[in-house]
């Protein structure tokens, strides 16, 4: 019986979980199935109806393993967000044991800089190294090998809250899988949609989804900040709802098929379905892009107030990338960059085997990123290996009832 070494990568977001099955061939990833279902159980990036999430969970598992034609999954890599998240940054310092730096010295000097009090409802996530500094050099990204007696290092460390934690986790259980780790959404889109060469330069991360803004802020090839704002997508939906009293996904519609944050010259008008018992009516698309506007500007203000807040403005050479899928309301990066002061550009994630064109959009960002920070691989069955299995199930008991038949006659 021959299994299949495969990766899975679960992303629970507010307005869809997605799922995705991969393989790694000499090194290489290869995506076998996707799967994407609506999602009901969430606000805010938080679980707040365990049954719903479970089934958008399992709908979406279901649909990827059809896909790759696998009868079992072992475990996932899921996602976090949610605004109980919190992140800081602290430093360690150890004496080093024997002249040249060791991977336990390494180790020792992260214990002491995750040495920090936090609340007792609260669990880290991350320990993400920045950089150490043995004696006097800093800006060392691995010490290891390195003489010194003195070994510092600055970490990013990520927390969220214990319960909120484990209710995505019981809901992942629930739905037939392990959660063999769990990875803050933004370090996730960040890596399929970054370079190298951006991080290290300086640039900021912009995740706009359903329920949440997710934030990460890259400086020396490093996570220097993180931070999870409670305002997405649906919040200009809503906006929209509430704004030209209309039904929900109405808004919805109009907002992804003319949905744009910057005015026009010109009159140009739309006819929408009001409230049910009334009749259309015309809106102009000047009023639409006011309303959202407004929204962007607000989302984008709250974003560089805390970037100047951080002391991180300054540090950003390379400016701002917007993915998520709602980043793709029309001139978006252009409100941006009018609020941020800084270039803004739209971020897709890049490209690997298996993936059709069809993945390469902004709402796939955080899920294909998840797979690549993934480094658990489990053993998996598909379903001719099943239909084999059965065959051999057979293939014994009709050889051990033969036995038994020779036995007895
Ligand atoms: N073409 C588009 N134009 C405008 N908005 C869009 C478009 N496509 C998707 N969106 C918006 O993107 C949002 C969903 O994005 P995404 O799938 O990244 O969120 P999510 O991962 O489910 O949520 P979260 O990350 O907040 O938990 C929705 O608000 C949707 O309206
Ligand atoms: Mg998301």
């Amino acid at each position: 019986m021959s299994t299949k070494s495969v990766i899975v990568a679960l992303d629970i977001g507010t307005t869809k979980v997605c799922t995705l099955i991969a393989q790694k061939v000499s090194k290489k990833l290869e995506i076998l199935g996707v799967g994407s279902h609506p999602s009901n159980g969430l606000k805010k990036g938080s679980v707040v109806n365990i049954e719903k999430t479970v089934e958008s969970i399992r709908s979406s598992i279901e649909e990827a393993k059809l896909m790759a034609g696998i009868e079992h999954l072992e475990s996932a890599t899921i996602g976090i967000a949610g605004n109980h998240i919190y992140c800081f940054n602290s430093s360690g310092v150890v004496p080093v044991k024997n002249k040249e730096i060791s991977q336990s010295d390494v180790d020792r000097v992260i214990e002491a800089a995750k040495a920090v009090i936090i609340p007792s409802d609260r669990e880290i996530l991350h320990v993400i190294p920045q950089e150490f500094k043995v004696d006097n050099t800093s800006g060392i990204k691995n010490p290891v090998g390195m003489c010194g007696s003195r070994l510092e290092v600055y970490v990013h460390i990520v927390t969220g809250k214990t319960p909120l934690i484990h209710n995505l986790i019981k809901c992942v259980e629930q739905a037939g899988l392990k959660a063999n780790s769990v990875i803050l959404q933004p370090i996730a889109s960040s890596r399929s949609v970054l370079t190298q060469e951006e991080k290290e330069l300086g640039v900021v991360l912009i995740d706009i989804g359903g329920g949440t803004t997710d934030i990460a802020v890259w400086k020396d090839g490093s996570l220097v900040h993180s931070q999870i704002i409670p305002l997405g997508g649906s919040h200009f939906t809503n906006d929209l709802a509430v704004a030209l009293k209309i039904p929900h996904n109405e808004a919805e519609k109009i907002k992804l098929t003319h949905g744009t944050v910057m005015g026009q010259p010109g009159e140009t008008f739309l006819t929408i379905q009001g409230l049910s018992g009334t009749r259309p009516r015309e809106v102009a698309l000047n009023q639409v892009a006011e309303v959202l506007g407004a929204r962007a500007e607000e989302l984008f203000n709250v974003i560089q107030d805390l970037m100047l807040e951080k002391n991180l403005h300054n540090q950003n050479t390379g400016g701002y990338v917007l993915t998520g899928g709602g980043a793709l309301i029309r001139s978006l990066p252009e409100m941006a960059e009018y609020v941020l002061e800084k270039p803004v550009k739209l971020g897709y994630p890049q490209a690997f085997g298996g993936m059709t064109t069809a993945m390469q959009h902004p709402k796939f960002s955080t899920v294909l990123g998840l797979l690549q920070e993934s480094r658990h691989v489990t053993e998996a069955s598909t379903r001719e290996e099943k239909i084999q299995d059965e065959s051999d199930m057979f293939d014994k008991l009709g050889k051990s009832l033969k036995n038994v038949f020779k036995e007895i006659f």
